[in-house]
């Protein structure tokens, strides 16, 4: 069962002895096709999943903010007038926002609360990232500051690099700050022009988890950066988002053979992303599934970011009739495939991947079938607040 709003509440009142004044979720995604695209300024087709995190809180006299973990039964706390990076742990996502907040101009009110999740962790559907957007969405509701998404996605963008130090791109925080119910959203990361997409009726998609985890992986998603910013440089263009595939073609032989594949890649993942879009458009699932299989075989063999988990759960699910498509999903080296299948075979499908993967591999693989969600919500608790009214 996923988490809703009463369990949230039901823990902050055992926890604080009363009721929380308000409710924020902000949900997990996954990432349909455009994958190892965002930093290179080019486009992403991710949905908002209905899996979230979810604070409940209420704001405080003082400047502290005070977090119960309900999941990893823990509680910590911090001062908003001096922040400090403690070392790893959940509740530096908590303290890396207040600073990206605060360092932005934005005046925040002390809160204390309680959080968990059901966004499966490490997985490649963006736990962090969802963190990170409750955290911000808290901060706004409770501090009377007007909810701008892409700015807010900018500012825990701006955590994750440079609090937590991990140097992702900005789709995750977008998506979940931004999410649409029913759609996908083609976000152009140059821009941040948004574009939600409906999906074609009849299909369901599917998050296959492998049940294997990443190692290593944020030395080879670095490693990845820096290979596309030599292949930019080598363009003489500022990103290659600007090096379209005639004329990637014309100069390749002279490249680095790594170097060359890493930008095929970005180069054509670009090119698959809008063309998934209009696939979208004219409800033609065929045609967004065989997009989705290039992408994988593109991330296989020329990003190589795939692992051996990735390449079979894809298989196995592309051997079911009811599968239109499927491909690794997130950074890779482990954790999730995603897969588009016919809406009536879902179950069947299931079952079967479960069974040939488990076969193959002797991991036991989690499979969900998403319901595409809106992005960040605060929801008052009890009695009306108005949203732009500070807390403090
Ligand atoms: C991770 C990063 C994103 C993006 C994907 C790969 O999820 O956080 O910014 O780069 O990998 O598409």
């Amino acid at each position: 069962m996923p988490l809703d709003k009463k369990q949230i509440a039901r823990q902050f009142v055992d926890r604080f002895g009363q009721s929380p004044q308000w409710i924020i979720r902000a949900p997990g995604r996954v990432n349909l096709i455009g994958e190892h695209t965002d930093y290179n300024d080019g486009f992403v087709l991710p949905l908002a999943i209905d899996r979230a995190v979810w604070i409940a809180a209420r704001p405080r006299a003082d400047r502290s903010v005070v977090v119960r973990s309900i999941d990893y039964a823990e509680e910590a706390s911090f001062s908003l007038d001096v922040p400090v990076k403690g070392g790893p742990g959940w509740i530096e996502y908590v303290k890396g926002v207040a600073w990206s907040l605060q360092e932005a101009g934005h005046e925040l009110c002390g809160w204390e609360g309680v959080m968990s999740g059901d966004v499966p962790r490490e997985a490649g559907l963006s736990s962090s990232a969802a963190l990170e957007i409750a955290t911000a969405r808290a901060f706004a509701a409770l501090g009377g500051i007007a909810w701008d998404p892409i700015a807010m996605a900018r500012l825990a963008q701006r955590a994750e690099n440079r609090w937590i130090g991990v140097n992702c791109g900005i789709m995750d925080q977008l998506i979940s700050a931004a999410g649409r119910e029913d759609h996908a959203l083609l976000i152009d990361c140059r821009t941040l022009e948004i574009q939600p997409v409906p999906f074609p009726p009849g299909i369901a998609v599917v998050v296959l988890d492998t049940a294997t985890r990443r190692g290593l992986v944020d030395s080879a998603y670095n490693q990845r950066r820096d290979q596309c910013k030599s292949a930019a440089e080598f363009f003489r263009v500022p990103a290659l988002r600007d090096v379209d595939l005639e004329l990637f073609q014309r100069v390749a032989a002279d490249m680095d053979e790594t170097i060359r594949r890493r930008a095929m890649h970005v180069i054509t993942e670009n090119d698959r992303t809008l063309q998934a879009v209009e696939a979208m458009r004219r409800g033609d699932s065929a045609a967004l599934g065989m997009l989705m299989n290039k992408s994988h075989a593109s991330l296989r063999d020329d990003y190589e970011v795939s692992s051996e988990a990735l390449n079979i759960i894809v298989q196995s699910a592309l051997n079911q009739v009811s599968c239109y498509g499927a491909r690794m999903t997130g950074a890779g080296f482990g954790g999730c495939a995603v897969a588009v299948v016919d809406r009536e075979s879902t179950d069947g499908f299931a079952r079967a991947v479960a069974a040939d993967y488990q076969a193959q591999t002797g991991h036991t693989p989690a499979i969900y079938v998403c319901h595409p969600s809106n992005g960040a919500e605060a929801i008052s608790h009890g009695w009306h607040v108005p949203e732009e009214r500070r807390a403090c």
